[in-house]
């Protein structure tokens, strides 16, 4: 069986992210990594989503593939991610639950008109049945979800990872994966997430991959029980 990302329709989605993504963010990054720089105060969640309005800021295609590869092999009945944009991500994500012929996508962000160009393209590509487009704030959003999850992507905004994290994690399920971008491009960001994930007693297995962005990639244990003396 080939994979449904080869698919013509599917690709032509991928293709058309891709390309929008190079004309657009070539002026659009310059200036929000212009005003992150100047930034002193922590972002709240609608300046932050206001500041990055303009732009895509998709994922690298080879995030997008190693995304389809953990839902393959993970065979997740639930996924969750921060961050949709336009579905760069997500359309990789709901391409593997469908060639798995199981699980369901549930991806968040807080940009209404990039909800709605995401459902456009995820139903271009023929992908909608494995994907609900939810618009709202990332942790509101996890804080009322209720199906137990097994793959959690993290590709919001760094500041906020551990925040979501902490919220998804009464329905994280014992093995689930987290997937963590940009924790390198954003390093100060991500210090508290990777602080926290990193330290054993928090119920994690953890590691940190370099790929010129920096990647998260753990899995959830369990918190262990605490030994009284
Ligand atoms: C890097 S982009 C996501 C890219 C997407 N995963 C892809 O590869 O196509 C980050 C997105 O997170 C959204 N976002 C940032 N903070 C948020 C929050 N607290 N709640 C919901 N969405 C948020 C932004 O609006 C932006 O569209």
């Amino acid at each position: 069986m080939t994979s449904s990302l080869f698919s013509p329709k599917v690709r032509d989605v991928l293709d058309h992210i891709a390309s929008e993504q190079r004309r657009v963010d070539e002026t659009e990054q310059p200036k929000l990594l212009e005003k992150i720089r100047q930034r002193k105060d922590p972002w709240t969640p609608e300046e932050l989503v206001s500041a990055c309005a303009g732009g895509y800021y998709a994922a690298p295609a080879a995030i997008g593939r190693m995304l389809y590869t953990c839902v393959r092999a993970v065979r997740p009945r639930t996924v969750f991610e921060f961050g949709t944009s336009y579905g760069f991500t997500a359309i990789h994500i709901a391409a593997a639950l469908r060639d798995n012929g199981t699980g369901k996508l549930c991806t968040v962000d807080l940009h209404g008109g990039k909800c709605a160009a995401a459902r456009d393209n995820l139903k271009s590509a023929g992908l909608d049945a494995y994907a609900e487009v939810v618009t709202g704030e990332a942790v509101d959003v996890v804080s009322s979800f209720s199906p137990p999850i097994d793959f959690l992507y993290l590709d919001g905004w760094v500041d906020f990872y551990l925040d979501v994290l902490r919220a998804a994690e009464p329905r994280l399920r014992s093995g689930a994966l987290v997937h963590a971008d940009d924790t390198e491009k954003f390093a100060a960001g991500a210090r508290p997430y990777l602080d926290y994930i990193r330290d054993p007693a928090n119920g994690y297995v953890s590691l940190g991959i370099t790929d010129g962005q920096g990647l998260e990639l753990s899995t959830y244990t369990g918190r262990p029980e605490r030994v009284v003396s």
